[in-house]
């Protein structure tokens, strides 16, 4: 059996900060921002959370599906930022939506979170554990940046992404998943949870930009080819690549390095920024919603991010 997407949704929050109104706030400028890394705006919860933007999200990729909440019988959210640990975000949308027959995790694999959870759904559909998957990825990455560090706070925004998968006959692509721990000091954000807290920069997200940079456009171009080759598949016969929205020039990065078109890399980051696990379903959402996708194309998804961890997924719509 194989995991086939049949709704998307997507959930953001109303208020908005763009780089204007952040350059008031940390020593930045709209066009360093814009050059460096894309982003023009970013969406800032305020009343919304983690939780509420993960229901929000996965209801609306339900009512996409035309699936019924009582249908879906695991739920997994993709998240490092929900405000509540215990229980987990799951179980909170689960109780959102009334999704009374899911089996309910979290997954932590920051911006990667979401391919992850996509190659866990496929796992257990393809076992015969589940039918019907939802997945959500949602961030409130800004309860979790230093508004005084203009290194990182100008990259992330908050929102949230879903897509519910319904089993069929067939058999799924093949995985590309990545991990290394040894990298992991290049992004980092600790718990305040710990025996010897005392508020330090460690409660922040950090980050060695450059590092991180390098590693992306390395890493994914490489992934790429190689959930291509796994799958005996070729780079033409993709008609669109969903990378995470992490920076404008990594995606240009990766379209040059595969010698494929800057038109087949749907971007949405000038309007979100790096919403980690979230970006990718957000993108998709917006991508079925505006009926670019056309059922029978091939669509790659490529992602990295702390961990560090990158992976990829190709299927068809
Ligand atoms: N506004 C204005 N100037 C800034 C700035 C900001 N927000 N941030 C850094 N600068 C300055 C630096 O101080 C430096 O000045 P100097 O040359 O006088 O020392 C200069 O700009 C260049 O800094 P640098 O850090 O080398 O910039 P960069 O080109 O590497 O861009 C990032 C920084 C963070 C945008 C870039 O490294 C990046 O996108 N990295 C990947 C991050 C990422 O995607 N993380 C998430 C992964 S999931």
């Amino acid at each position: 059996m194989v995991g086939k997407i049949c709704g998307t949704g997507s959930c953001v929050p109303e208020h908005i900060l763009d780089n204007e109104a952040l350059s008031g706030m940390v020593d930045t400028n709209d066009a360093w921002i814009r050059e460096r890394t894309g982003v023009v705006r970013r969406h800032i919860i305020e009343k919304e959370t983690t939780v509420s933007m993960a229901a929000e999200a996965g209801r609306r990729a339900l009512e996409d599906g035309g699936v019924l909440p009582e249908e879906v019988d695991l739920l997994i959210v993709s998240t490092f930022t929900s405000e509540i640990l215990l229980p987990c975000a799951a179980c909170e949308v689960q109780k959102e939506l009334g999704a009374v027959h899911a089996a309910c995790f979290d997954l932590n694999a920051a911006c990667t979170g979401f391919l992850f959870a996509y190659h866990t759904a496929q796992a257990y559909i393809a076992a015969g554990i589940c039918k019907t998957v939802l997945l959500i990825g949602s961030e409130s990455l800004s309860n979790m940046v230093n508004w005084q560090d203009r290194g990182t706070c100008i990259l992330f925004g908050d929102g949230a992404g879903a897509a519910v998968l319904r089993a069929q006959p067939g058999t799924p692509q093949i995985a590309v998943m990545h991990s290394d721990g040894n990298a992991g000091d290049a992004l980092t954000m600790y718990s305040r949870h710990r025996k010897d807290w005392v508020e330090s920069e460690k409660d922040y997200i950090r980050m060695d930009g450059r590092a991180v940079f390098g590693f992306a456009v390395k890493k994914v171009p490489e992934v790429i080819r190689e959930v291509l080759e796994k799958n005996k598949m070729t780079l033409e016969e993709i008609d669109y690549f969903i990378l995470h929205q992490a920076n404008r020039r990594i995606v240009e990065s990766a379209a040059r390095h595969l010698g494929i078109g800057i038109e087949k890399f749907p971007m949405n980051l000038q309007e979100y920024g790096n919403t980690s696990s979230a970006s990718i379903p957000l993108l998709l959402d917006e991508w079925n919603r505006s009926g670019n996708v056309k059922p029978g194309q091939t669509i790659l998804l490529a992602g990295f991010g702390a961990g560090l961890s990158w992976g990829a997924a190709v299927f068809t719509w």
